[in-house]
Parts: C-alpha cells; sequence; structure tokens
C-alpha cells in the first residue's frame, strides 16, 4: 500500500507542461535530473503521458513504470496497469527506499493533490512560455516549503533559464 507520494514535474512561465500531447522543451540537464532523481523507484503516470512517451523509451529503464487507464482492455508492455487510483495505492508495494513517483499528466497530477498524499514535490520553473494547452493544477492551497536545488543558465543545450526546486509539505 503507498500511503506517501512524490511529485516531479516541469512547468513553463504559465504553468504550462505540454501541447498536442508532447512536451514543449529539450532542456537535456532537467532531462538529466528527471532520471537520476526518479531511478530505481516506482513512476505512476496516466495513459495519455505513457502514449506520448516516444516506444524506444518505454517502459522508462529502471524504474517501475505503472499506467492509469480506465480502459479495461488497455495493455502496455512490462508497465503496471491500473484502472482506478485507488487501486494503484492499494495494491501497489514498495521496496525499502524506494519511492512512489507521479510524473504526470495533468490528470494525475490534480489526483494526487487532491488525495493530499503528496509530501514532495520536485518542480523544474522555466523562464519562458511555450503556449501551452495543458496546465499543471493549483497547490497553493497546500504548504509546501521551497529549497531550489539547481538553476541552469542559458547555453548552447538550453534556450532558456530554468530552477528546479524541492517542495516539502510543511
Ligand atoms: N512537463 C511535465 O513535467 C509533464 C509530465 C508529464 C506529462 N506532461 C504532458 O502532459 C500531457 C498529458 O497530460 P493529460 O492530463 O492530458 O493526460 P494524463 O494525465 O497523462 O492521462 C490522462 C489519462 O489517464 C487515465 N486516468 C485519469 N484518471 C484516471 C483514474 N482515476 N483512474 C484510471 N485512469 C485514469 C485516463 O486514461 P484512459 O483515457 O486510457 O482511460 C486519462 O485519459 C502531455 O502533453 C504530456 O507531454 C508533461
Amino acid at each position: 500500500m503507498i500511503d506517501s507520494l512524490s511529485l516531479i514535474a516541469a512547468l513553463d512561465a504559465e504553468n504550462g507542461i505540454g501541447k498536442n500531447n508532447d512536451l514543449m522543451w529539450n532542456l537535456p540537464s532537467d532531462m538529466r535530473f528527471f532520471k537520476d532523481t526518479t531511478k530505481g523507484h516506482v513512476v505512476i503516470m496516466g495513459r495519455k503521458n505513457y502514449d506520448s512517451i516516444p516506444e524506444k523509451y518505454r517502459p522508462l529503464a529502471g524504474r517501475t513504470n505503472v499506467v492509469l487507464s480506465r480502459k479495461k482492455d488497455f495493455e502496455a508492455p512490462d508497465c503496471l496497469v491500473f484502472d482506478s487510483f485507488e487501486s494503484c495505492l492499494s495494491q501497489l508495494e514498495l521496496a525499502p527506499e524506494q519511492k512512489a513517483f507521479i510524473i504526470g499528466g495533468a490528470e494525475i497530477y490534480k489526483l494526487a493533490l487532491e488525495s493530499g498524499l503528496v509530501k514532495e514535490m520536485f518542480l523544474t520553473h522555466i523562464d519562458k512560455t511555450y503556449g501551452a494547452d495543458t496546465f499543471f493544477p493549483n497547490y497553493n492551497g497546500q504548504h509546501f516549503q521551497k529549497t531550489c536545488l539547481f538553476e541552469q543558465a542559458i547555453d548552447e543545450k538550453h534556450e532558456a533559464t530554468f530552477r528546479v526546486y524541492r517542495y516539502e509539505l510543511s
């Protein structure tokens, strides 16, 4: 059973997270941070997020991949599939030191934040607007303490500045 969740997301300057069921940027140091932070853990994603990951990268390597879909016949090779958030939380077992990371998209972030189980979030705040059609839900009602983990400057691989924060429920 899972009674505590971590969450990781990257947001543009309007809290946008995606467009046309895809990411809107290519920021390698943030991608590396995502990989390093979630490695060895359980990652929980919505079916649309799963669909958006190129086939050659699915399931995300070195992590237990969990996909939520209400479609009874939905299959995702080498992933665990659950048809409700509640059954996912009640049936999943974590190994010692393992965390359950909510990795999006917007519907799944919302479910997680509304559950009250999110104890920490890793949010990348990008200083650019990308014209998103999908947005990170409002989390202002919950009291997180925020620590900046690192900042990225513009360089040949990064078209925008961003800061990565860890938010801890206080
Ligand atoms: N910037 C970031 O950090 C980040 C991270 C992840 C994703 N994204 C972006 O977010 C977008 C996708 O987000 P989204 O909100 O459209 O979709 P999503 O949250 O990835 O997936 C939604 C789907 O999840 C399933 N679902 C939702 N609630 C459920 C429940 N209670 N029980 C079982 N299944 C449930 C349904 O699948 P069925 O329709 O199959 O029933 C639903 O259609 C894409 O643009 C993606 O690139 C961005």
